[in-house]
């Protein structure tokens, strides 16, 4: 009896635990905006969605889902260990020459202050982490 209860328990653990890494799976491509997870906000998130709306969303799309004039920041290339909140200070401030793709070039975004860049770098990494891009 003891020895079934284990199997069982061991089986919610393995299932419970294959259902968690499939929900926390990074996106492998873009995902399509019906697919984004939108989380529920920090107060500084908060604001920086609006920073983000204003500045960003034309060309990165709304819920960071990409349009035809910029790439998605859900996109794997833009997880945290490969472009740190200092690539996204500088693309702000200096704008970025395109590399990864043919969208062109991203013209810096001097109406963004100081205090808008740390929301709104907030804000996307909330969005990245809730779509499982740590
Ligand atoms: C006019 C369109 C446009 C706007 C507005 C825009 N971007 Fe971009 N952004 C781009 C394009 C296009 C690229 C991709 C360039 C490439 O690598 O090919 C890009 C790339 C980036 C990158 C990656 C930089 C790197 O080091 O590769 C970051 C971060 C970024 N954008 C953040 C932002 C933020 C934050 C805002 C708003 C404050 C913003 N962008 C507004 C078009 C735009």
């Amino acid at each position: 009896m003891k020895k079934i209860l284990t199997w069982v328990l061991v089986a919610v653990a393995v299932i419970g635990g294959g259902l968690w890494l499939s929900q926390t799976k990074p996106a492998e491509g873009p995902l399509s905006a019906g697919e984004i997870i939108v989380p529920s906000f920090t107060a500084l998130a908060a604001e920086g969605e609006k920073v983000y709306l204003n500045s960003c969303a034309a060309c990165h799309g709304v819920n960071l889902a990409g349009t035809n004039d910029g790439p998605s920041l859900l996109d794997f290339v833009y997880r945290p260990a490969h472009h740190s909140d200092y690539a996204f200070v500088s693309a702000v401030q200096n704008g970025v020459t395109a590399h990864h793709w043919n969208f062109g070039n991203m013209p810096r975004q001097t109406q963004v202050t100081d205090e808008e860049l740390v929301r709104v770098i907030s804000y996307i990494r909330e969005v990245q982490r809730a779509n499982g891009l740590n």
